[in-house]
């Protein structure tokens, strides 16, 4: 039978939640990469070091610890001061994570005014002590703009501080492509949903719930250029599923939550979609060299992940303590398995 053996897969944007559902969904992860950028949008943000250090334990306490690197973020807020930036240093956290102020689930601690003295000091001490920045770039906008809205604010820090290496996470519309081209210190992180499905896949055929996600899914135009972007491994792109767990209940109330679970499908799936386009010889370099590059990585568990060419049948439901949440694509069949 085909196989195809992947080497330290990365996933550098990754939702985790914490407590049971930490339990539930930690395996899908933790088992299959060698690392992973774990995101601090929980329900008490990981605004500073002694929090993320708490969560980070936590996170060990439930994987093996040799097979499995959580990478830990601190959540930016406007009162975050040099002091606590270089405790984070010291900690060996690397990546500040920038949520405007509401604008998705977990954000409501986030920054109010990006561009306000405040904020620009904190950039200017995350330049000076070497962090990378990564931020969720949505106006408040209508929802197809709110990217492209974004990306004024993505330039001004290009342009100011040339040395803060910064990530336009999940990024969704072809036009940031282009703004990330334009700057040396501009990067992006790629999900899986956003290089393969795009808005008709969400109300299209019928409202589907499940892939609602911020920022939400664009034009066929967009996921097409976003596609390219990841079946030639962009050197500036790395992997970052944006895996957001979120109970079945939680997705299909009327106020239905935005997160897609993708954690338990990633390398099947993407092994299909790269095979599909005849992509399969980057795969390795998408899903890790990229990351290695661009967040320099050089210390992390060796992992050698072998799938089969054989179908893959996606759970209906995934079970965690808390109750079912829903796979991407439940119920639907990949060429490649683990
Ligand atoms: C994420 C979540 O649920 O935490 N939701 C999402 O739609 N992507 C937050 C985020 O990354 O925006
Ligand atoms: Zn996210």
């Amino acid at each position: 039978m085909q196989t195809l053996t992947l080497l330290n897969p990365m996933d550098m944007h990754l939702h985790l939640r914490e407590g049971a559902m930490l339990e539930g969904v930690l395996p899908y992860t933790a088992q299959i990469f060698s690392a992973a950028v774990v995101m601090p949008n929980l329900t008490t943000p990981i605004t500073n070091t002694a929090l993320a250090k708490d969560y980070q334990k936590q996170i060990l306490s439930l994987c093996a610890p040799s097979s499995f690197k959580p990478l830990m973020t601190l959540f930016i807020t406007e009162s975050l001061n040099l002091q606590e930036l270089q405790e984070a240093k010291k900690a060996g956290i690397k990546i500040l994570k920038l949520y405007p102020k509401g604008a998705t689930t977990g954000s409501e601690g986030g920054v109010k005014e990006i561009l306000s003295d405040n904020t620009l000091q904190v950039f200017q001490y995350a330049q000076d002590l070497g962090f990378i920045l990564s931020i969720h770039g949505e106006s408040n906008g209508f929802s197809l703009e709110r990217e492209y809205e974004f990306l004024p604010i993505f330039e001004h820090i290009a342009q100011n501080f040339p040395k803060l290496q910064t990530i336009i996470e999940h990024l969704s519309d072809a036009r940031s492509l282009d703004m990330v081209e334009k700057y040396p210190n501009l990067y992006a992180t790629l999900t899986l949903h956003h290089i393969s499905m795009s808005l008709d896949d969400v109300l299209g055929k019928g409202l589907n719930p499940h892939h609602f996600c911020k920022p939400i899914l664009k034009t066929k135009k967009d996921q097409q250029a976003l596609l390219q972007a990841a079946l030639n491994a962009h050197p500036k792109v790395s992997f970052g599923s944006d895996s957001a767990p979120h109970l079945e209940s939680a997705k299909l109330t009327a106020n239905g939550a935005a997160g897609i679970f993708a954690a338990p499908i990633l390398l099947p799936a993407l092994a299909t979609l790269f095979e599909e386009h005849n992509a399969l010889e980057n795969l390795q370099t998408f899903i890790s060299q990229r990351a290695i590059e661009n967040y320099h990585l050089t210390d992390f568990p060796q992992k050698s992940i072998t799938l089969s060419r054989k179908p893959f049948v996606i759970p209906e439901r995934i079970m965690t303590p808390l109750g079912a949440v829903i796979p991407l694509w439940a119920g639907k069949t990949l060429n490649w398995s683990l």
